[in-house]
């Protein structure tokens, strides 16, 4: 599979402890919150194209984080950094002052989080909000899309948990996002997670919270996931990377509706729905003991299916329309539309990675194009890509003519000259077929 740059992800890596209404806040305005309160080792998944913005908090902020702060500026130069000043902090040591001197912005405490929020949004380049989510932004007017649109209405408005399938980047999240949003849960928070990204040691943490002390290096009581984003959704993505002990307490939670901060055996309330969204076969999962039974058979209740973009036909060209169309309401392109060529490629080709990676190539696209019309070599879709049927063309044949080899020399046990005439080739032809195919003759007789 060609590796396909994703698209850019926005987070904030907020160096103290982020209160439930801000983390809120910001993931309502597209922008995940990693929060860093102690020096424990939370990892931080960030690609060279993500928005990575570094937010120290001097309200909560250890000194033992300031040097993990400088470490990351220092290795990730793209990150740019914003403070939050409280209000009579003691001056600044100078290890402070020189991480105050590269923040882009400060903000005073108490916070004005609607200020924060438009900074960020426009760090990342768009000062327009980001666009409201609903089925219509599920692109597409294909028979087997449509399935899906309808299957999203229907499933809405009914406080179950939904199953979402399909390959990477067929729109799972976006149809999570559409499912929230024509639900009753709609102003209540829409919270995603994706369950393989966290390191495994902290996913009971960062779904369930923690209390104070709960394990080393928890010095603050931490809601989880399922606490903030009471009264709203909660997107698991990647399901089956769940590990057995955290499906034991999300089960609880659809069971009993409660949860448990790790460190304590208070069961809280939780008034959550829970979507869910997995690439892999969960049933398969099952089978191999992977995947708690009980749990699927809860999760499984609703099951929306998202269909693979080589499937969706006319949708491909659509879809591509649309990409090119909102990349030239944000940014300056001559791409005004599609080449004869760049059509049949963008038709031909098999997708692996779906509608995501129609968009990255669509932008790619329009970004290196001097021309008005993007062409099959702008999409990178030139032949070698297109080849892959070919290929497996090729593969087919390949194997055919070892199989036909093999049956002649057996017919003929093994004689060569024999079995040369009955494939009607020379002897040395044979010769070499063997040695292409790796058939050792010796051992073979
Ligand atoms: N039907 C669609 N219409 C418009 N955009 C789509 C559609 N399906 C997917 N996308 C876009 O493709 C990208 C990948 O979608 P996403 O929901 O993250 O896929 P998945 O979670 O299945 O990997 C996102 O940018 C999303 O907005
Ligand atoms: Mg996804």
């Amino acid at each position: 599979m060609a590796a396909v740059p994703e698209f850019p992800a926005r987070c904030v890596i907020w160096f103290g402890s982020p209160l439930a209404a801000e983390r809120t806040a910001l993931a309502a305005a597209g922008w995940q919150v990693r929060g860093v309160a102690t020096d424990d080792c939370v990892a931080i998944g960030m690609r060279g194209s993500d928005h990575v913005v570094g937010l120290l908090d001097l309200r909560t902020a250890l000194p033992a984080n300031l040097a993990r702060l400088q470490a990351l500026l220092d290795e990730h130069r793209h990150m740019t950094l914003l403070a939050i000043l409280p209000a009579g902090a003691p001056p600044p040591s100078p290890a402070l002052q020189a991480l105050l001197a590269v923040c882009v912005e400060t903000f005073a405490a108490p916070l004005d989080l609607a200020r924060i929020v438009q900074r960020l949004q426009q760090l990342a380049g768009d000062a327009k909000q980001p666009p409201t989510h609903g089925p219509q932004q599920l692109i597409g007017d294909s028979a087997v899309l449509q399935v899906a649109r309808s299957a999203i209405r229907k499933f809405a408005p009914v406080d179950l948990p939904v199953l979402i399938t399909g390959e990477t980047g067929t729109g799972k999240e976006l149809a999570a996002q559409a499912l929230h949003a024509l639900s009753p849960r709609h102003a209540r928070p829409f919270l995603a997670v994706n369950c393989g990204a966290i390191p495994a040691a902290l996913v009971q943490s960062e779904l369930f919270g923690h209390e104070r002390g709960a394990f080393t290096g928890a010095a603050n009581r931490r809601l989880g996931l399922f606490e903030t984003a009471s009264g709203g959704t909660v997107f698991l993505d990647e399901i089956g990377d769940l590990p057995l002990d955290a499906q034991t307490n999300l089960l609880r939670v659809l069971q009993e509706g409660t949860v448990e901060r790790v460190g304590s055996n208070k069961p809280l309330a939780v008034d959550v729905r829970v979507l869910a969204a997995t690439h892999v076969d969960l049933e398969q999962a099952v089978e191999r003991g992977q995947f708690r039974r009980d749990l699927f058979y809860r999760l499984n209740v609703l099951r929306l299916p998202l269909p693979p973009l080589r499937d969706r036909g006319s949708d491909i060209l659509l879809l591509a329309q649309h990409f090119l169309a909102s990349f030239r309401d944000r940014h300056v392109t001559r791409a005004r539309g599609f080449s004869a060529d760049a059509r049949r490629a963008l038709e031909r080709f098999h997708w692996p990675g779906n509608v995501r990676e129609l968009l990255n190539r669509i932008q790619r696209a329009a970004i290196v194009t001097d021309a008005e019309l993007i062409s099959a070599a702008d999409l990178e879709l030139v032949p070698a890509q297109l080849e892959m049927p070919q290929r497996l063309l090729h593969d087919a044949r390949r194997s055919a003519e070892r199989d036909a080899l093999l049956h002649a020399l057996r017919q003929n046990e093994f004689n060569i000259t024999a079995c040369a005439r009955d494939m009607q080739v020379s002897r040395v032809t044979v010769y070499r077929l063997c040695r292409k195919h790796q058939l050792a003759l010796p051992e073979l007789r």
